[in-house]
C-alpha cells in the first residue's frame, strides 16, 4: 500500500480532522455500509427494553438503528475517534438529550469496568482493526449479561474482495468467539457487490 492509499485507510480506522469527516460521511452515506449496520441489529432481534453496546460507532449510523430498536431500552456506543463522536451525536442528539444513549470517546479493547451488562454487543467493521482479537472478544463476553448476544460483522472491503475473504474472517472471528467460551457461534451472510457481508454471533449461557 503506498502512503497516500495508507493514510485514507487510517482515517476508516481513526478519522481526524477534515479528512475523517469526509470518511465518516463516506460510511453514512454508502448504502452499503447504512444496510449492513441495520442488518446488524436486526440479526439481534432486541426486546424493545434492551441494552445494547456498539463499538466503532463511526457516524452513528448503527446506534441510530439500535434506539429504533429498542423504544424502552439503552444504547451506549465506544470509539476512539472524537470526530466520529460529534458527527454521531449530532445524527443521535434526542436520544442523547433524552438520556436513552450514551456516546463515550474510548478504546473499544478495553471497555470502561463501569458500564454494566448488556443484552447484545455489537459492531461492524471494526474487528479488523482489533490488535487481540482473542482478548477483546473475551472483555466482551464478561459484559453480556446472560443468553447476550455478541454480533461481529465483516464487510471486505480492499483490493478486489471476493466472498472467500468473507468466509475467512467469518472463520477466524468464530473461532475466536467460541475460544472465549460463548456457545450457538452461527454466521449469516448479507448478499453485497462486490463480496457479501458476514456476521458472526456468539452467545453467552
Ligand atoms: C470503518 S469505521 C466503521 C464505522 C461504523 N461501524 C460503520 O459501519 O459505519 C471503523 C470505526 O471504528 C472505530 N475504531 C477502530 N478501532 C477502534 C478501537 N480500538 N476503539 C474504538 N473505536 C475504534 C473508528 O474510529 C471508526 O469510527
Amino acid at each position: 500500500m503506498n502512503s497516500i492509499k495508507r493514510h485514507l485507510y487510517d482515517q476508516f480506522r481513526l478519522p481526524r480532522g477534515p479528512l475523517g469527516r469526509l470518511a465518516g460521511r463516506t460510511m453514512s452515506r454508502r448504502s452499503s455500509n447504512v444496510e449492513r449496520s441495520r442488518w446488524t441489529v436486526d440479526l439481534l432481534a432486541l426486546q424493545p427494553d434492551a441494552r445494547v453496546l456498539e463499538l466503532g460507532y463511526g457516524p452513528g449510523v448503527g446506534i441510530e438503528a439500535a434506539l429504533e430498536a429498542t423504544p424502552g431500552g439503552h444504547v451506549v456506543g465506544i470509539d476512539h475517534s472524537s470526530t466520529m463522536r460529534s458527527m454521531a451525536a449530532k445524527r443521535n442528539a434526542t436520544a442523547l438529550r433524552n438520556g436513552r444513549a450514551t456516546l463515550i470517546v474510548g478504546d473499544a479493547q478495553d471497555p470502561p469496568s463501569d458500564l454494566g451488562t448488556f443484552d447484545a454487543i455489537f459492531c461492524c467493521n471494526v474487528w479488523l482493526f482489533w490488535n487481540n482479537p482473542d482478548t477483546t472478544i473475551e472483555r466482551l463476553a464478561r459484559l453480556l449479561a446472560p443468553s447476550g448476544k455478541l454480533a461481529i460483522t465483516h464487510l471486505p472491503r480492499h483490493g478486489n474482495p471476493t466472498k472467500d475473504d468473507a468466509d475467512e474472517a467469518a472463520q477466524r472471528i468464530e473461532q475466536q468467539m467460541q475460544r472465549s467460551g460463548l456457545i450457538q457461534v452461527e454466521r449469516a451472510y448479507l448478499p453485497l457487490e462486490p463480496a457479501p457481508a458476514v456476521c458472526v454471533t456468539g452467545k453467552t449461557c
